[in-house]
């Protein structure tokens, strides 16, 4: 499985691959200084096989680095394929690796469902251990990797979803109690600490939320400033940055160790009081009877957090930047909370649970909307073990060769206007029954939650929190968007709207 993790090392993969291209540029450079032959790497056709992806030669590399770098990859992508096809290979560095690129659900399928020995995560991941331990993802043997997964489903089930539910519905509710009849906000910031506290409450648990969150906060700060690109090639380079990390994760183990201590001796196991996240990872086992040793509760729940957290909330904001912008969809959205949640009792008394939130299929289109035009993890990278074959919807076949770095380009594959009309445009009705865009070019068309044996556990979570929120945020109040639509900010780990997004809000005046 990918961790859930994933979630954001995965968008810094996309982030590093762009650094290599620009480096690559570099040492491109040098070279063509002393040896302007062409290039010496002329595609080998193995016997019987169809040809390698074109490659990206020097000058269209150097351009493509520069167009990422400018215009932020999507553009720079649309171009690229445009030239080449839905497979294309950079050489970086060189050649010292290179990376081929599949575009498209088309050509996507051996990623997503090749056999695990064939194509897989590799070491990618590696820079993950400082931040998460040795005991997790990984870092483990397959065994005790296929029991972790286990425990992920379990608390990320329905049923546990269902259990958190309560929690969840008390953060959103004591939250927006601070924001009175009306006001003005910096919603990104606003939807950030929201999210941290849902996130803390329902997988830390209590003690960490009412007792250390300043200082938890704080810890997890520096456990991602110490994920720079740098500390993907280089993990543990002795820098300010990962010192800090890793004095952080020490720290953050102390804190969890001792919590976990204390539940265990409490016996309250089972309680109301403790059925969250936390509570459910310490009652697991492993298939071999063992219990999960404290050291890997810990890491497991890092690995929640920083699957959730940062996804969740971007995906929040985005939704409310689309939403606050295409006032016929918000209406729409509105309108659907009115009808599942009369009003009779007066709007703020309403419970909400589980079955109306799944109801709510007109705000779900609208959030999974968000998602394809901003997935979180905005490209995927595995080690191909095998060469394989892919075939472009044009009929061209392909074999990319064995060694190969290989990227999913989940951005693009949301942007094709074969998959999706008219891509650019933020249409929630897309998924809609009549239409469903997303499964007329086959499963792999919606890749928000990535596909296949390494799908994210954590959809039905996250929709769920995410929904919540908004139908809180739907039947209180009025929004409007004050800043100018933003663009994206891609230098952020989970790509985020750029500069402040200013929400003014107004208590909605209910009538009977
Ligand atoms: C973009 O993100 C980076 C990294 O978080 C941040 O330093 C920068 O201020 C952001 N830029 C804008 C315009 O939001």
């Amino acid at each position: 499985m990918d961790p859930p993790t994933s979630g954001g090392s995965a968008a810094v993969m996309w982030l590093a691959a762009a650094a290599a291209l620009l480096l690559t540029i570099a040492v491109l450079k040098a070279l063509r200084k002393r040896d302007d032959t062409s290039n010496k790497h002329a595609q080998g056709k193995p016997a019987g096989m169809a040809p390698a992806p074109p490659v990206l030669h020097r000058v269209a590399l150097a351009r493509f680095a520069l167009a990422v770098a400018r215009n932020g990859p999507l553009e720079a992508f649309r171009k690229q394929q445009a030239k080449l096809g839905s497979v294309f290979t950079a050489r970086l560095l060189g050649g010292l690796f290179e990376v081929t690129f599949l575009v498209g659900p088309e050509v996507s399928h051996h990623f997503y469902m090749g056999p695990e020995s064939d194509i897989n995560p590799g070491n990618i991941y590696d820079f993950t251990v400082p931040m998460l331990g040795p005991e997790v993802g990984y870092a483990v043997d397959l065994a005790t990797r296929g029991d972790q997964k286990r425990f992920y489903w379990d608390v990320l089930k329905t049923s546990s979803i269902k259990a958190s539910m309560p929690a969840m519905i008390e953060e959103v509710e004591a939250y927006f109690l601070r924001w009175g009849e009306e006001g003005t906000v910096d919603f990104k910031h606003e939807m950030e600490e929201l999210l941290i506290l849902i996130v803390s409450r329902c997988l830390l648990g209590r003690e960490v939320r009412e007792r250390m969150l300043g200082e938890v906060r704080t810890l997890f700060r520096h456990l991602e400033d110490g994920l720079g690109l740098i500390s993907i090639l280089f993990p543990n380079l002795p820098t300010a940055a990962h010192r800090r990390r890793d004095s952080a994760h020490m720290r953050l183990r102390e804190i969890f160790t001792e919590v976990i201590k204390s539940r265990r001796n409490s016996g309250r196991v089972g309680s109301d009081e403790t059925d969250d996240v936390l509570q459910r990872l310490i009652n697991s086992k492993h298939r071999d009877g063992r219990s999960v040793s404290d050291v890997e509760v810990v890491g497991l729940l890092l690995s929640l957090v920083f699957a959730g957290k940062h996804t969740s909330s971007s995906t929040t904001i985005w939704t409310g930047v689309h939403l606050l912008s295409n006032p016929n969809y918000l209406t729409a959205c509105v309108n659907e909370q009115d009808l599942l949640l009369p009003t009779h009792n007066g709007a703020n008394h309403h419970q909400i649970d589980y079955d109306v939130v799944q109801k709510m299929s007109t705000l779900h289109c609208c959030v999974k909307e968000a998602l394809r035009l901003h997935p979180p993890v905005p490209s995927l990278v595995r080690q191909a073990h095998k060469p394989f074959t892919v075939q472009t919807k044009e009929g061209i076949e392909y074999t990319v060769p064995k060694g190969h770095t290989v990227m999913s380009t989940i951005l693009m594959n949301h942007h094709l206007p074969h998959v999706y009309k008219d891509p650019y445009i933020y249409d929630p009705l897309r998924f809609m029954a009549g239409r469903e865009e997303d499964k007329v070019a086959g499963p792999l068309s919606f890749l928000s939650f990535s596909a296949g044996r390494h799908s994210c556990m954590g959809e039905a979570f996250a929709y769920t929190q995410i929904k919540v929120i908004w139908s809180y945020l739907l039947r209180n109040f009025d929004l409007k968007m004050e800043s100018p639509v933003p663009g994206i900010n891609w230098s952020t780990v989970v790509p985020m709207p750029k500069g402040k997004v200013m929400v003014s809000y107004r208590k909605r005046q209910l009538i009977d």
